[in-house]
């Protein structure tokens, strides 16, 4: 979408996935959707490192509105647990520098049957714009499903005609998949950035599901993704339970080749050091955020091993090799088996990001470089060429 946002993929954090539809707020006041929840979130972003390390939009998810629209007919959100109303919500996000997003649905209900937007967009779009939210998560429940283009695109000129810079995120292609394949050239005109498969959850099968879905829909999504628009494999989850640390870099170096939006959905007040690290770091961050934005895609498959590449600026290249084979132990990869690896010829510079930080210096295509990849992890490492014309004038 050509509203001068997401020039990069979007980074922040989402709650869904982590803290879902929980409204108990009188028995597990720290985990309930609530303002509290927000508010503790941007304090952590801000004094933890996140905000600095570009992790930016806090975002609310479904089960935040009262079950009743006000008189006007605009949502409110539900009394009890956001007693400031989320204009106050956004005031206190931005007063720490980071942005808010809120969620809507493009049908009659939210999936958890919160009221949907149906018949509503402009009267929300405005209500979200005076409330000063800055981006808007738009689920397709309860539609119809040839109905869904006309909606997502109906609210994003809505959004569009408050004249407030709000980041549009979709569910468009998601709810249309198992009906037919989206128009992408349409979906990439509408939306800042789009889901495509399943909700993500806290386990490798979950990581590994939305890994193959994308590769074998790559030359189909990977083309509509570029500044101002981005394929959405939904949030990270590292930080929680169900991922070895093996499995979090995983995610985190396959998000960062996917050009992925960065939601973190996850508990930042209680976060272990390593997990922290790796979302924060810096040199995984800037693949992702790569100002080409080129999203990256699957380029061989073999004995368990997957490789896939990024084309980044200045030529260079981001490479992840991932091992999946989940027995035994770490597994050699040659270098040479990389289809990228050809940018080493004559000469590349080779910096290894994943499993540890290391500068590998000047490489020719005779190099052989072998990696170890552990099971279910990746080595991540970016290839900048060197140019050399000795070869282009030896006729
Ligand atoms: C389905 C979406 O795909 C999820 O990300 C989440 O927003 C839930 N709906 C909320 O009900």
């Amino acid at each position: 979408l050509d509203n001068g946002l997401a020039l990069t993929p979007t980074m922040g954090w989402l709650h869904w996935e982590r803290f879902m539809c929980n409204i108990d707020c009188d028995n597990d006041p720290d985990n309930c959707i609530s303002e509290r929840l927000y508010m503790q979130m941007a304090d952590v972003m801000v004094k933890e490192g996140w905000k600095e390390a570009g992790y930016e939009y806090v975002c609310i998810d479904d089960c935040w509105p009262s079950h009743q629209r006000d008189a006007q007919g605009r949502l409110q959100a539900d009394p009890k647990r956001f007693p400031g109303g989320i204009k106050k919500l956004a005031d206190y996000v931005h007063s720490k520098g980071l942005k808010l997003g809120i969620y809507a649905d493009v049908g009659e209900n939210t999936c958890a049957r919160y009221p949907g937007s149906l018949g509503y967009y402009e009267i929300d779009a405005q209500t979200f714009a005076d409330w000063d939210v800055d981006l808007l998560k738009f689920d397709g429940c309860f539609l119809n499903w040839t109905l869904l283009g006309e909606g997502y695109i109906n609210m994003s000129k809505a959004l569009n005609k408050t004249g407030k810079s709000i980041v549009y995120s979709c569910e468009w292609p998601l709810y249309e998949w198992s009906f037919h394949q989206p128009n992408y050239t349409a979906i990439r005109e509408t939306c800042n950035h789009w889901r495509n498969h399943n909700d993500v959850s806290d386990s490798w099968d979950s990581i590994k599901s939305i890994l193959e879905w994308t590769a074998s829909h790559q030359d189909i999504i990977v083309p509509s993704a570029g500044p101002g628009g981005w394929n959405d494999p939904d949030m990270l989850v590292i930080g929680n339970f169900g991922l070895s640390h093996d499995q979090q870099e995983s995610q985190m170096a396959l998000w960062a080749i996917m050009a992925a939006p960065l939601f973190m959905s996850n508990d930042l007040r209680d976060i272990c050091p390593r997990s922290k690290a790796l979302l924060q770091n810096k040199h995984i961050i800037k693949i992702n955020q790569d100002p080409l934005g080129k999203q990256g895609y699957r380029t061989a498959k073999m004995n368990h091993f997957e490789v896939w590449e990024k084309p980044l600026s200045n030529n260079s290249l981001a490479v992840a090799v991932m091992n999946l084979q989940d027995t035994g132990g770490p597994r050699k990869f040659p270098i040479v088996i990389v289809p990228g690896w050809k940018v080493c010829d004559p000469k590349c510079n080779i910096t290894q990001i994943l499993p540890q930080y290391k500068e590998m210096g000047v490489q020719t295509i005779q190099s052989d470089i072998v990696f170890s990849v552990n099971p279910t992890g990746t080595t991540l490492l970016t290839i900048t060429p060197i140019k050399g014309n000795n070869r282009h004038f030896h006729k």
